[in-house]
Parts: C-alpha cells; structure tokens; sequence
C-alpha cells in the first residue's frame, strides 16, 4: 500500500496518539532533542520517500543528519525542519577546480538555504589509508580548500564549514589511546590538513567500528569493552586513564596523534560514523541483533547523559550513528546491508533498549536517570508511531 494513502488514513490514530504520548510526557517530548545524529544512507532500492524520513527522524527528536551526497529531493523535504544537516561529495578529482566547486556549492547547496540548515561539507569519505590511489589521495586538500573558498565567495562561510571523514586506518597506533599516532606514509596528506582544518576551524571527523576490532580477533577484544557493558577498563600507562569502551580509546587516540602532529588543542574529534550490523555472514563473529541494540542503545545513553572521553571529560562526544536505514544495494560481507536501526518500511530492526529495561535509573546520578527517561519515553513514543506511519 501506498506510504501517503496510510498516512491520510492514519491521521486521526496519529494525533490521538499524539495527544496520548504529549499527555504523558508533556514537557520531555517537547523539550530536548536527542544529542546524536544519523547518517542517512541510501543505497537502497526500498527506501520511503524523504518527507516520510522527514516525519520519522522529527518524531524521533533527531535534529542532525548526514548525507553522503547533496540530495535535493531529501534538503527540500527538510525544509523549515530546523533539522540540521551534513552533505557529502565524494568528487574530488572535479572539485578540485574552483569553477566546479563554486558551481556545485551555488546549485547544490546555496539554493536550500536558509530554509534547510547545511552547517558542513564533507569532500570525500575515507579518502586516505584505505588502499585509494595516489591521485586522490593528493586532491583531498585542493579540493576541500576549494569548496572552502567556494564558500567564503558566496558568503556562506560562515554558516557552513568544511570537512572529510576518515577511517580510523589513518592510525598506524590506536593502543594505548596516548600512543595514538598517524600512520607515518600519510604523513604528507595529514599534515597540510590538519593545518587546515585548524585554520578554518573545522573539526577532524571519524568513522570508527569497535565491531570491525572485534570480529577480526573476538578472541582477544573483550565483548563488554566494544559493547559499553559492564567491564573492569584497561588503563593507559602513561596517563593513567581508565578505559571502559573502544570507541572513546580510539577517539582519544586521534587526539594523541594530532597533538603529536602539533595540534594539541584546536581541532575538536567528531564521530561521523559508529554502528553495529545487526547481521552478518557466518564468519562475521558478534553480528547480531542483540549485540546492536547493547551496542547502540548503551552509546545513546552515554550521549543522554553528555558524557565525555578521558582525556577530554567536558567535551561531550559527538557522534552520528550509522545508520537510519538498512541498505539492501550495498556491497560487500552481509553486515554491510545490516547497520540499520530500520528496516525501510520503517519498523524498528531491534529493540534498542529504550523499552525502559536498559534505561533504569542511574544510581550515580540525578540528571543521568531524568535524561535516559526521557529518551525512553520519547523513544517508546516512537515506535509507536512508526507504527502508525509506516504499516
Ligand atoms: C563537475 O561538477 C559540476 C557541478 O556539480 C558539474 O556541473 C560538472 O559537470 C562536473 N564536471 C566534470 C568534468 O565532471
Ligand atoms: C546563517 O546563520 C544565521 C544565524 O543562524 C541565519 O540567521 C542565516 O539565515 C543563515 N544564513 C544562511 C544563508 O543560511
Ligand atoms: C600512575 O599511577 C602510578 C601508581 O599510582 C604512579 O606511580 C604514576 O606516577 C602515575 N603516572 C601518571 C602519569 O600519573
């Protein structure tokens, strides 16, 4: 059946619930958004339309969201939103001329704004360490310096700022975190980047996988440590910084290698991708359902409750969670098409934990247990309302 036809149909069930959800909650469901955003992927042939995403992602609270291109169907659905966005292009080789990248920024990012809120370009995705050519690796900078000034031309610098994503194989050493350096043949294409980024003020951007660390050893990467459950830690000698979790060891990793890089303290650390498959090959150890849900519903919270990193506890981490939707076109071991916290017809693939079982009460602390009930309320809420949207 048609997603608009349901829709209509649904209307009157959808404000009763409304009005049921706003009664219980009043004031949470009004007051904070979630403080994660998604990634919204589409390499998909099943997704719903934009607008539709556009409802899903607004009942949820999440106001920020990364493309991994400039899709004008999804930045005209958003528009008036205030949802915030990250857009993408991945053409270096073009954008390194300066006429394209003003032509690209003039026609595919100048013309939503204000009314849908681009706040950064990422050029290129995971451009450097993973086995790309030369080529591209050496356009990289030219070309996020020219969508840069593309920026400064048309006056949108100051609304809008630039980046790109890496993989945390540009680390030749993430362990332990203080140790954390860049791999020495990157070196050339790091350096001048960090520079630049710390000029434009920009922040160094990261998809980082525990997952990926666990199934290439699960025999030796403790579970709980990827997982954010319950675990002893492992200290960093030469800080004496306690661990309990991979992604903030890695996080803190980057910023041991900038800092060993000469930027000890002006590029803030960004988590552009985190996630975990709900599903995998045989061989691909851990990939399961209810690892996901431990795995992101334990990273929310610790986000609710605007926790930082050791070396950096009032900087609260930042992170956009891979992904809204599982991609059925991806290529690639089975868990690539499995990251998705729904299926396209908008049904949850697990329970993330914000049923209330995973989100009791902190005993440490007040504003933790108010915030996580919050989420859970909202996040009940929502499943509900997925269900009056998408069946
Ligand atoms: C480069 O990108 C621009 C803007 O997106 C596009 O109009 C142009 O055709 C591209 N040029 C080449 C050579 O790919
Ligand atoms: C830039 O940001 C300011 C402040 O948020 C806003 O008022 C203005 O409309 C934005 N301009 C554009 C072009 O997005
Ligand atoms: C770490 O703790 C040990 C034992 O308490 C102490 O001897 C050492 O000086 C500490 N190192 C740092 C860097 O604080």
């Amino acid at each position: 059946m048609e997603l608009c036809a349901i829709f209509f149909s649904s209307a009157s069930s959808l404000l009763l619930l409304l009005l049921l959800i706003s009664a219980n909650d009043a004031v949470s469901a009004a007051a904070a958004p979630l403080k994660f955003g998604i990634n919204y992927g589409q390499i998909a042939n099943n997704l719903p339309h934009p607008t539709q995403v556009s409802g899903l992602l607004q009942s949820l609270s999440v106001n920020r969201v990364k493309l991994y291109d400039a899709d004008p169907a999804v930045l005209t659905a958003f528009a008036g939103t205030g949802v915030e966005f990250i857009v993408g292009n991945e053409d270096l080789h073009n954008l390194t001329d300066a006429r394209n990248a003003r032509a690209w920024v003039s026609q595919r990012v100048q013309p939503f704004l204000p009314s849908t809120r681009i706040t950064c370009v990422t050029v290129g995705n995971e451009v450097l360490g993973n086995g790309k050519d030369a080529a591209a690796m050496q356009s990289l900078l030219p070309a996020m310096q020219s969508v840069n000034q593309a920026l400064v031309d048309l006056g949108l610098s100051g609304n809008v700022s630039v980046t790109t994503a890496h993989s945390v194989n540009v680390l030749s050493t993430s362990y332990p975190p203080s140790a954390g350096a860049f791999r020495e043949d990157l070196a050339e294409y790091v350096r001048p980047l960090l520079n630049f980024l710390a000029e434009i003020r920009s922040p160094f951007l990261v998809n980082a996988y525990p997952f990926f660390a666990y199934k290439a050893s699960p025999s030796s990467v403790s579970l709980p440590y990827v997982l954010f459950e319950p675990n002893p830690g492992v200290r960093d000698p030469a800080t004496n910084l306690t661990y309990d979790n991979m992604l903030y060891a890695q996080i803190d990793a980057v910023y041991a290698a900038m800092k060993a890089m000469g930027h000890a303290d002006d590029i803030p650390v960004r988590i552009s991708e985190t996630g975990w498959p709900s599903g995998g090959d045989a061989d691909e150890v851990g990939a399961n359902a209810q690892n996901a849900a431990k795995y992101n519903g334990n990273l929310m919270r610790r986000i609710a409750a605007g926790e930082g990193t050791p070396l950096r506890p009032n900087v609260p981490v930042d992170v956009f969670v891979f992904a809204l939707f599982n991609e059925d076109m991806k290529p690639g071991p089975a868990s690539e098409r499995n990251y998705g916290l729904f299926y396209p017809n908008g049904t949850p693939v697990y329970n993330i934990g914000f049923d209330g079982a995973s989100f009791s009460p902190s005993p440490t602390t007040s504003t933790f247990s108010s915030s996580s009930r919050t989420t859970s309320t909202l996040l009940m809420g929502v499943v509900v309302l997925l269900v009056a949207f998408f069946l």
